[in-house]
């Protein structure tokens, strides 16, 4: 037996796959991954593929990067943890939290670690409770999200994800998040409706929910500048312009969820940049470390940092806090990867690449399966429909977006197939112009297998 057919046995014995059509998975059995090198990855069988998803929207700086497995050997030799609860603290935890008030664009935040996209927002959903119970406004606890954004899968996270296959047998989303109009001018946009009359009709219903709910009862309003899981989708002209001050009017504050956006992915280092938003808070995780190790950050600004001291003073202390916070490893990681990203200029790099990627990928608007090609910088989204003069969508048991994730595959690319028959593309910031070439070619030919 080859280590390829063990190691699938065991896979299929004793692996538990998250986000995974689990009986198909038992039919088809895993592709295990093995090793990286830059933009590139190869399985157990020596086939080498392009990255096109950095993982999960994730390794910004591409696999094999000694510098970060450096910096981790030196860490893990020299102190591998060490709680920061109690006021206890490490060099490594320091120094990023400093580190990030250099690029966070939120003046005079503190940073609130942990470990993972979902229980950085589960931290933020707890926050925007204790801070209103602090401030004396305890009916103001509703969370404001949208239809088709991604926050993650613990149980308030997931409540905050607006996809039904999250909360389908969850029991999810609970009461206490409403989900707005999927900013989703392709999809959801009435036909003739410009962007900017779409935003429009976005901004008339916030207004309108909060006029049912009562402003005074909702907290925060939380999206991805651009959303990514949910289908790649970045916002209508016009939309964040027209939100934002309706959220101020009724003190709703913005948790911008920076997970995948945030350091360099739409051209600036935060997706709020892109788009002008002004956040309240704001959600990292993924680039933050390039995925070397597992880390996510919440920036607490100064007003909700003092209401929390305060009350916490009240308590004793403020009981909230993962084991692995602030995890010196991690956090040594993450500090490097700023650095290596200021060093060689990978912001500036991403930026270029985005707009030379967005230009090779515009002729594949063209292809008969595009109905729409969206996204912005390194993160693109290309929706395949059954006509493309009508924009109908292909019927789902056609599974037609995993089909040419697959034919991609079978070319040496991998992509990822999302709900609403989206194909992501998302490589490694670090890739190069020939790296983005061979990219859409190969992109061409898995589409064309599929057509
Ligand atoms: C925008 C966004 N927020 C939150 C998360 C959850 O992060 P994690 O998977 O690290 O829990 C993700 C994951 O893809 C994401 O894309």
């Amino acid at each position: 037996m080859s280590r390829t057919e063990e190691l699938a046995r065991l896979d299929l014995e004793h692996l538990f796959h998250p986000s995974t059509d689990l009986k198909g998975h038992g039919q088809s059995g895993p592709l295990i991954w093995d090793r990286g090198e830059g933009v590139y990855i190869q399985d157990t069988e020596g086939r080498r593929y392009l990255e096109g998803m950095a993982g999960l929207w994730c390794t910004a700086l591409g696999y094999g990067e000694k510098e970060l497995a450096r910096v981790a050997a030196e860490q893990m030799e020299k102190f591998c943890y060490g709680p920061l609860f109690a006021g206890k603290s490490n060099e490594p935890s320091i120094r990023l939290a400093a580190k990030l008030s250099e690029w966070v664009p939120i003046e005079g935040a503190r940073f609130l670690f942990g470990c993972s996209g979902s229980d950085a927002n589960d931290t933020q959903v707890k926050l925007m409770r204790y801070y209103h119970n602090a401030i004396g406004k305890p009916e103001k606890k509703k969370i404001l999200s949208r239809g088709n954004g991604y926050h993650g899968v613990t149980l308030a996270s997931a409540a905050l994800t607006g996809l039904p296959a999250f909360h389908k047998h969850f029991d999810l989303p609970g009461d206490d998040v409403i989900h707005l109009t999927a900013p989703h001018h392709y999809r959801q946009a009435e036909p003739g409706e410009s962007e900017e009359e779409f935003s429009q009709r976005l901004a008339d219903e916030l207004e309108q929910i909060i006029e049912r709910e009562g402003g005074d009862t909702i907290a925060a309003f939380i999206a991805e500048p651009l959303m990514a899981a949910g289908g790649v989708i970045p916002p209508p002209a016009g939309y964040f312009e027209r939100i934002q001050p309706i959220l101020a009017e009724h003190d709703i504050l913005f948790i911008a969820d920076e997970v995948v956006c945030g350091f360099g992915r739409t051209g600036h280092d935060f997706g709020c940049q892109t788009w002008n938003i002004t956040a309240h808070t704001m959600t990292m995780a993924k680039a933050l470390s390039s995925a070397y190790l597992p880390i996510s950050a919440v920036a607490v600004p100064p007003f909700m940092y003092e209401a929390i001291e305060e009350a916490a003073g009240g308590i004793g202390m403020f009981a909230h806090g993962l084991t692995y916070a602030g995890h010196p490893v991690a956090a040594a990681v993450a500090v490097r990867n700023l650095e290596l990203m200021e060093e060689r200029g990978v912001m500036a790099h991403a930026a270029r690449m985005g707009q030379y990627m967005e230009s090779r990928l515009a002729p594949l608007a063209d292809h008969e399966l595009v109905g729409n090609l969206r996204g912005k910088g390194l993160i693109a989204g290309l929706e395949l429909v059954a006509d493309k003069a009508t924009g109908t969508a292909f019927a789902p048991e056609k599974k037609m977006a995993f089909k040419a994730a697959a034919a991609c595959l079978d070319e040496g690319l991998v992509v990822r197939a999302l709900p609403g028959d989206t194909i992501a593309i998302c490589p490694p910031l670090i890739i190069e112009e020939g790296q983005v070439d061979e990219l859409v070619e190969k992109l061409r030919r898995g589409l064309d297998r599929v057509r």
